[in-house]
């Protein structure tokens, strides 16, 4: 793992966008395995810079998000789809038809996973994986659990990820309960995998994921076994990772 400790949020975006803009440029038909949720949105807001100021050409650039709330359908504005054309496909000159979302809304739930795993194989996965981390250690919605599950799945949202949500939706009771999320084998076969992290509240997870053993119940501690893997994060996420912060 390499690990990128940088001063702030705002750098972490920069990082991440400098890294993900570099694949694109050496290769332009990349796949970008993308997350969405808080952490990610000032490195798609650079990315969205790079490609008005910079000439960075998404046009033959395909996308494969990890995850999308079960009941939401894309106009929903907390749905995962409504989120990436809000920060991302909608300011890049990306081809709409290149970008993949699991669909919220599928009558077959089974389908549309085993789906979405033909096409992340019929791609050759992600040339880079992006990934935030839930505030208990989740990957996608890979949620802790007693085995890792490899295919893409309906998962049931853990409590502590509705209550880490819940700021998003008005209520409590109208955070979804159920998501569609790409599975471990999904994300480990990306060539690539840049995690970022930013706050205090990271800390724990953080160091969990660097250092603690491989297991389920800490699903990013799964990237220790991966052979190209950055985590960008900013003082605050690291301060418990004993290079970077005062923990001994
Ligand atoms: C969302 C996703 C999740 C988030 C994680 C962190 O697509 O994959 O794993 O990355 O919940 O979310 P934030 O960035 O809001 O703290």
């Amino acid at each position: 793992m390499k690990l990128i400790c940088v001063s702030n949020e705002q750098e972490v975006g920069l990082e991440a966008a400098r890294l993900i803009a570099s694949v694109v440029r050496i290769k332009p038909k990349a796949v970008l395995g993308l997350a969405t949720g808080s952490t990610p949105i000032g490195t798609y807001a650079e990315l969205v810079r790079m490609c008005a100021e910079e000439n960075l050409d998404f046009s033959d650039v395909r996308t494969v998000n990890l995850d999308e709330y079960v009941g939401l359908d894309g106009s929903h504005p907390q749905s995962y789809r409504y989120f990436m054309q809000k920060h991302l496909f909608d300011k890049v000159n990306i081809d709409s038809d290149n970008t993949y979302v699991p669909d919220g809304l599928t009558e077959d739930a089974e389908e549309e996973c085993a789906l979405y795993d033909e096409l992340l194989e019929s791609f050759g996965y992600a040339d880079i994986q992006l990934l935030g981390i839930g505030v208990n250690g989740h990957i996608g919605f890979n949620e802790p659990a007693d085995c890792f599950t490899p295919e893409t799945h309906v998962i049931k949202i853990a409590e502590s990820t509705i209550d880490s949500n819940q700021r998003l939706f008005e209520t409590r009771d109208e955070v979804p309960r159920y998501a569609i999320t790409v599975g471990i084998k999904g994300i480990l076969c990306a060539e690539r995998i840049v995690l970022i992290a930013t706050g205090r509240k990271k800390a724990e997870v953080l160091k969990a994921t660097c250092l603690g053993p491989v297991t389920p119940q800490m699903p990013a501690s799964i990237l220790q076994l991966h052979p190209d893997v950055t985590i960008i994060a900013d003082e605050e996420a690291f301060s418990l990772v004993p290079f970077f912060g005062d923990d001994d």
